[in-house]
């Protein structure tokens, strides 16, 4: 499908009379007015609290709630009792490294982790380290972010879990997470890819992949925020114990015992976020509306077009590979002599949004030997014009800082 972008854009309510240029969708997508619709709908017509009730609304609540798994499940391969919904990408990498790491992760045993995660797909990997005296070890990336075979060796005999970012929110390349994957089951290893960059821009089949969890937060592929996903593998749901207690992860509580749902309810304590599933459900049909195919090659044209613009700009850095093709969406550069806070405030003043600092993953960015920088990223959305305006804008920056 070739996308009309105008036409398309007219999709998006803060996008359709928008002059500014929005390059920040890598931090959150903006949202299609279905999306927007779909959340409203739901307490328009559907507002009861689900799987509470046996009246009708309170069915309806449930059924949507249930569509918006099976429609999750579905886009990504999965089975609907593979998937948990969270409130975001992190909260589902916390729900695994406190229920299957503190359970199944030991004293002596090894953590691997890219250096490439964001803190989110850091942190509670050390915080099971610290609990259960398990080690974490780095694999380190080279400084165009590939992983080499000799970086992949930290993935090896006592090592017992895995986290891997599918696509750095820093670098937007795309690491090789099949290899990875079954370089971990080679030995025993569990697997937990962090897909928060890449569903956004590029399809994800757990079955392909065989990751035994996958997470991703809606808000940043079109979808509301407050809603995120956790797959993970049913004989590994089934085997983990809750990571939040209370409502409707029971299935009897009597004052000596207490028998827990099946998997996914026994992870989805409290009243859940039906509007926020409806509206990911919502956000999921409408990219399939596009395509990935369209999605992909949009994105690759307007990455293209901006790194080929910046490339021409003396005194710009841009942070990993050169190759465009590397890139998905994701520029991250520094100019000499001037802060990346700002480069994006400079930036805005000319009516470009992009994010600037250490995007949460600081030990990437020492690992590279930059400080912080300024990120611009890119979604299907975003045009022509407004890319060669954030050029423009980057072309003339260091002159209006007073340098040469
Ligand atoms: N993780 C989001 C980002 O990279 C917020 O900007």
């Amino acid at each position: 499908m070739t996308m009309d972008i105008r036409t398309l854009r007219n999709d998006f309510p803060l996008l359709k009379n928008n002059t500014r240029a929005y390059l920040d969708s890598a931090a959150t997508s903006q949202k299609p007015e279905c999306v927007i619709s779909a959340e409203a709908k739901f307490y328009e017509m559907s507002n009861a609290n689900p799987m509470r009730g046996l009246y009708p609304l309170s069915v309806k609540a449930t059924d949507t709630y249930e569509d918006a798994r099976r429609c999750v499940a579905s886009f990504i391969g999965a089975e609907a009792d593979e998937i948990v919904f969270t409130r975001n990408a992190t909260e589902s990498i916390n729900l695994v490294a406190y229920s299957y790491g503190l359970s199944f992760v030991k004293e002596g045993d090894g953590i691997a982790v890219s250096i490439a995660e964001h803190h989110s797909n850091m942190l509670p990997w050390r915080m099971v380290a610290k609990r259960t005296g398990a080690e974490v070890s780095y694999i380190f990336c080279n400084e165009d972010g590939s992983f080499d075979d000799a970086a992949l060796s930290e993935i090896k005999e006592g090592t017992k879990l895995v986290a891997f970012t599918h696509v750095s929110n820093v670098i937007g390349r795309v690491n090789p997470i099949e290899k990875i994957i079954k370089k971990a089951h080679d030995i025993g290893a569990v697997v937990l890819i962090d897909a928060s960059q890449s569903i956004p821009h590029m399809g994800v089949n757990v079955k392909e992949t065989d990751a035994d969890f996958v997470v991703f937060s809606g808000h940043k592929m079109l979808g509301p925020m407050g809603i995120g996903v956790l797959y993970a593998k049913k004989h590994l749901l089934d085997k983990m114990p809750p990571f939040l207690s209370g409502g409707e992860m029971i299935e009897t509580v009597k004052l000596d015992s207490v028998r827990y749902a099946k998997a996914p309810h026994k992870f989805e304590a409290g009243t859940v976020n039906a509007a926020g599933a409806a509206g990911l459900a919502e956000a999921i049909r409408y990219m399939k509306g596009i395509g990935y195919d369209a999605i992909q090659k949009r994105d690759e044209e307007l990455t293209r077009r901006a790194m080929e613009g910046l490339a021409g700009i003396g005194h710009v850095h841009i942070t990993g590979s050169k190759d465009p093709d590397e890139h998905n969406g994701i520029i991250s550069f520094t100019i000499d002599d001037i802060h990346p806070h700002d480069v994006a405030e400079i930036l805005s003043a000319d009516g470009i949004d992009v994010r600037a600092g250490h995007h949460c993953a600081q030990p990437l960015l020492d690992h590279l030997k930059v400080k912080n920088t300024t990120r611009a990223s890119i979604m299907f959305y975003n045009t022509e014009e407004e890319i060669d305006r954030f050029v423009n804008g980057v072309s003339t920056l260091r002159k209006r800082m007073g340098f040469s």
